[in-house]
């Protein structure tokens, strides 16, 4: 035997969906990783684009050094932070909160609207629902090839105004809206309003595929184009992105952690467990400015 051949990572990848998304098997996230799973682990990341991992138990601590497998960990803005882990908020809904909106209830790439946005996200469930809340997710580079010559032709060409419409001054929230009060979210901030342009088709730094990166909480409108002229053909792909065929859907059980790329997918967490607690520990990954 030689000692210096690489050793095999005994991870199992099981697809969940043609489309993207994929459960690992076979990794205790509580423990160091060796370098042949670490590799293993962020070649399935780059392929599959949103990674599952199920029974897991893991402290914050833990889940940050996981995090950090990545790339820096990031804080999330606007949102608080759980008390003595700035990296970690706390997305909670308690069972008593009925009829309220939640964090990420429409189809998005996490804080697309920063001029580096993260380049990935990690929920980790601690308490679920027995059924409902799960988060659905969509492959944006499928979405981009599905997409005619033609279309594909002109988006490359484009770029898109994106603002932190839920936190800032002009696009948040009325006042009618009925938010959850477990989760801190800061509203009517000023530097939320910021525009940043992003191209509308981003190329992945790592795996050099094109991806479409627009979404409806953070995207305004077309850079030199009024909402008004983009929001025909905006409406448009965000209907094309989410379509059954571009997306997979997780369903939650205690202990399970979703990993997942902002630069190639969007997510959307699905509102239908009123009545029920529900407790997942979110960080974020940094990432760097689209191109
Ligand atoms: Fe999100």
């Amino acid at each position: 035997m030689i000692a210096s051949a690489p050793r095999r990572a005994a991870i199992e990848v099981r697809p969940v969906a043609g489309a993207l998304g994929a459960e690992i098997a076979g990794v205790d996230l509580s423990r160091k990783l060796d370098d042949a799973t670490i590799d293993a682990v962020i070649a399935a990341f780059h392929e599959h684009l949103v990674l599952f991992f199920r029974g897991q138990r893991l402290t914050p601590e833990q889940q940050v050094a996981f995090t950090r497998l990545f790339g820096p960990p990031m804080e999330t803005p606007f949102v608080e932070a759980m008390e003595g882990y700035p990296f970690i908020v706390k997305v909670l809904k308690e069972a008593d909160e009925r009829n309220v909106s939640t964090f990420g209830n429409a189809w998005h790439s996490d804080f697309s609207s920063l001029a580096e946005p993260p380049l990935g996200s990690i929920l980790y469930a601690l308490e679920v629902p027995e059924y409902g809340g799960d988060t659905l997710f969509a492959n944006m580079y499928a979405a981009y090839e599905a997409l005619s010559p033609g279309m594909r032709r002109m988006l490359d060409g484009l770029r898109a105004i994106h603002v932190g419409k839920p936190y800032g001054t002009k696009y948040g929230p009325g006042k009618e809206l009925r938010t959850s009060r477990s989760i801190g979210i800061e509203r009517n901030r000023p530097e939320a309003d910021l525009e940043v342009s992003h191209p509308v088709v981003r190329t992945h730094p790592e795996t050099g595929r094109k991806a479409l990166f627009v979404n409806a909480i953070y995207t305004l409108r077309f850079a030199d184009m009024t909402e008004a002229e983009s929001r025909p053909l905006l409406d448009y792909l965000y209907q094309h992105v989410t379509r059954p065929e571009f997306t997979c859907r997780f369903r939650w059980t205690p202990g399970a952690l979703a990993l997942w790329d902002n630069r190639a997918t969007l997510h959307y967490a699905v509102n239908d467990y009123d009545g029920s607690r529900r407790l997942l520990h979110r960080t974020m990954i940094a990432g760097t400015r689209p191109v």
